[in-house]
């Protein structure tokens, strides 16, 4: 079969080496999270860990285990200089060298489907490392995520598939469970700018600001209301997967802020969650805002900062947007 690589794909493109590497070896890290989460009860590794993390929410035995896996795989390539993940409290920096990158990760997406055995993900977002060749700080990560020099995620489904970007647009590989390639599979991927399918937690309604409930009010009314057409709705409650429909056919994805908790402007967070996906998404040819602002010009405040997203067909997120935010 001529469908290259992942190697070969990154070869043939003009990413500069090191990234390669970062982005193989990330590849690499998550086909072994694949691996551990297949074996499901045979493994030992459904269930709680029985700790909490800086979120404020128990941890899955699989997130601490993806956790570990992504840092040590990462911190021994030589192309990082530091690492930001949801389940760490703080930045992981490595020793001070010259380095170019920083990788920040969600090592495990969608934990409350584990133990029901649904999909899950792993997202990743990539940053340069500032010049000088210093231990880095929290502060280094906080670039806006249109500076994101890649981005991507890998879904745990029926097959496990990582979609890419560094920029120029997005591709996904399928991983060959046999021998541990990636082959690329879905070349240039592109989000269909209309859709008729929607996302979003829909038992947190009575919480949603009023623009929300006349958007997907407007959305339930189908045909007869004022948008004249019928919708479909799913939720899998992992993003990755949510995402991944998305990408393969189309769709809006909605996790609005709500009244509940005025500390909290949405659930999902800005560098683990949001930023990624806001590129990838972008870079499809779909669109990804908060309400008010491209997702990818927030100024990011803290790294465990969280934002509420709207992402996916361009035409749906721009009619989502225009019924305001609250
Ligand atoms: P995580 O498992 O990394 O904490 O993320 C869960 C997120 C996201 O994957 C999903 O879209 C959303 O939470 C689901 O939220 P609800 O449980 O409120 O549906
Ligand atoms: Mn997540
Ligand atoms: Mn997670």
């Amino acid at each position: 079969m001529s469908r290259p690589t992942l190697t070969e794909h990154l070869i043939a493109s003009d990413a500069p080496p090191a990234l390669r590497l970062l982005i193989e070896t990330v590849a690499q890290t998550c086909a072994r999270i694949a691996d551990a989460i297949s074996q499901g009860a045979l493994g030992g590794v459904l269930g709680d860990a029985g700790t909490g993390n800086v979120q404020g929410e128990q941890q899955k035995k699989l997130d601490v285990i993806a956790n570990d896996m992504m840092l040590a795989a990462n911190a021994r390539n030589g192309t990082l200089r530091g690492m930001a993940s949801e389940e760490m409290d703080d930045v992981s920096p490595l020793e001070a060298s010259d380095a170019p990158y920083l990788l920040l990760f969600d090592p495990l997406d969608g934990s409350s489907n584990i133990d029901v055995n649904v999909s899950v993900g792993t997202i990743f977002s990539v940053l340069a490392a500032p010049r000088q060749p210093r231990a880095v700080t929290a502060e280094d990560f906080l670039q806006p995520g249109r500076d994101q020099v890649a981005a991507g995620y890998v879904v745990y489904g029926p097959a496990t598939m990582l979609v890419l970007t560094c920029g120029r647009g997005v591709d996904g590989f399928t991983l060959d469970r046999h021998t541990g390639s990636w082959w690329l599979t879905q070349p240039g991927m592109t989000v269909p700018a209309q859709t008729r399918e929607y996302a979003i937690n829909a038992s947190n309604a009575r919480h949603w600001f009023d623009p929300v409930k006349r958007y997907v009010d407007d959305l339930l009314a189908g045909k007869t209301g004022p948008i004249g057409k019928d919708y479909n709705m799913r939720w899998v409650a992992s993003m990755v997967a949510d995402v991944h429909r998305i990408m393969s056919r189309g769709g809006v994805f909605m996790y609005p802020r709500d009244a509940r908790d005025p500390d909290k402007p949405g659930k999902l967070r800005l560098m683990y969650e949001a930023n990624p996906m806001a590129m990838l998404v972008e870079q499809a040819g779909g669109a990804a805002h908060d309400g008010t602002t491209r997702i990818l010009d927030i100024a990011p405040t803290g790294i465990h900062q969280r934002v509420a997203v709207f992402l996916g067909s361009r035409e749906e997120v721009e009619r989502a947007a225009a019924y305001g935010s609250d």
